[in-house]
């Protein structure tokens, strides 16, 4: 018996689908030549290898770089996981700290992108504007450009593992961590009334969410730092606790973008909870709207166009929105690009730059969300995160000694 890495592919539901896979090869020699060929193998090998459900398949193996390889030698894709909560329309701050990076990384990572539905309901909910929002949500993942062959998309509460683990990190959890996290802070230093124990303990839950699927990294933007950093914390002091249960994951925090700023009050965060409605532009705002927003953006009487946050906060803000959505164009580039002119310029090519991205994100939607792409979606994603999180919940309550058969 050996242990060989070798691209693979596999013949699902009638499609070919490619991927390099790891696995423990128990006849090597069954390789015909120089290891190129066509072979039926049972399903039961094919899922150790991939993790994919589903009846008998078959697969062609061929060698890595000419010849099989061990897997020690062989890099394998790394995984990212990431969510995101719906308790409103997603805005241009999700798209840019989030969306478009969970976009942009599918090609080169295993991304696994879903929908935190079990967070909404951390804060009151109308259960139909939430049911809207929830399809909105995956419809928008689509429409931004994550590709259901590549990244793994499903809502939260199909896979009830999730859930089940959040218990288990409740419990491992401490409350003096719980009482740092800055978001339950932050409310309750409001003055808001009747917050939930859910939103109190809400950050046990991201934790599971993504330990449950041993990540390499999160991509989140900078408010959701703190708690991949929490989960980081929980996933060593169960790992010291246990033995080896969790791979520790690193967040990943945009350079540009990671804290896209209020158009109307450049000293708060975009969010979906802007009570006045002009600082936050939502990804299915009609264009009109999204540019009289960027028009009226609040910026200061410097009449200077210089990437200086502390000093001239909204002027820079609509600057990290141009650079973002232009590839990360170094801030230097745009001062030099407006050197000499007034707002009402930066002003529009931001305005220009938002507007053509929630053209080209609004069309693909209104295909996606009158089609049944949707469901779809979602389930053969539930599919896929259900294989690898009910082995995972298997595994971590043997090792904590709570299960009996
Ligand atoms: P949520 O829904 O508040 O935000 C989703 C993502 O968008 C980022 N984001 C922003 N980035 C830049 N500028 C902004 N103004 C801005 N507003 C939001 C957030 O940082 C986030 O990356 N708890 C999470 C959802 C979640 C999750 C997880 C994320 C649940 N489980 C596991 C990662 C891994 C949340 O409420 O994100």
């Amino acid at each position: 018996m050996r242990t060989y890495a070798f691209h693979i592919r596999l013949k699902r539901d009638g499609e070919w689908c490619d991927a390099v896979a790891g696995g423990i090869w128990w006849n090597p020699g069954a390789s015909s030549g120089n290891g190129s060929g066509e072979h039926r193998y049972p399903i039961k090998v094919i899922q150790r290898v991939l993790n994919k459900p589903g009846g008998t398949a078959q697969f062609i193996m061929r060698p890595v770089m000419g010849r099989f390889l061990c897997l020690g030698e062989e890099k394998s894709m790394k995984r990212m996981l990431s969510g995101i909560k719906p308790t409103g329309q997603l805005h241009l701050g999700n798209y840019i700290g989030a969306l478009s990076k969970f976009v942009s990384y599918q090609d080169e990572y295993e991304m696994i992108a879903f929908i935190a539905n079990l967070h909404c309901i951390t804060v009151p909910q109308d259960p139909e504007e939430l049911q809207r929002n929830l399809r909105d949500c995956v419809a928008l993942y689509l429409a931004c450009g994550l590709d259901p062959k590549k990244s793994t998309i499903f809502l939260q509460t199909d896979v009830k593992e999730h859930a089940q683990l959040g218990y288990i990190m409740c419990c491992h959890t401490y409350m003096g961590e719980l009482n740092r996290m800055t978001q339950f802070k932050d409310k309750q230093a409001h003055g808001e009334k009747n917050l939930s124990g859910g939103l109190y303990t809400y950050p046990a839950l991201m934790a599971a969410d993504i330990l449950i699927y041993d990540p390499d990294y999160v991509p989140v933007g900078e408010d959701q730092k703190q708690h991949v950093e929490l989960t980081r914390d929980v996933a060593i002091r169960m790992n010291n606790r246990y033995g080896n249960l969790f791979k520790v994951p690193e967040p990943l925090i945009p350079k540009v973008g990671a804290r896209v700023m209020s158009l109307s009050d450049p000293s708060k965060k975009m969010s979906k909870s802007d009570a006045t409605n002009k600082g936050c532009i939502y990804l299915l705002d009609d264009l009109k709207t999204a540019r009289k927003k960027v028009m009226s953006a609040k910026t200061d009487s410097l009449n200077q166009i210089k990437f200086d946050p502390e000093n001239q906060p909204g002027v820079a803000n609509l600057m990290q929105i141009l650079s973002s959505l232009s590839d990360n164009r170094p801030m230097a580039d745009i001062e030099a690009e407006f050197a000499g002119k007034g707002y009402g310029d930066l002003k529009r090519a931001v305005a220009d730059k938002v507007c053509a991205e929630l053209e080209m994100i609004q069309g693909r939607y209104n295909e996606i969300i009158a089609s049944s792409m949707i469901e779809d979606v979602l389930k053969e994603g539930a599919e896929k995160a259900r294989a690898m999180a009910q082995p995972k919940l298997a595994n971590i309550q043997r090792a904590i000694g709570m299960e009996i058969i």
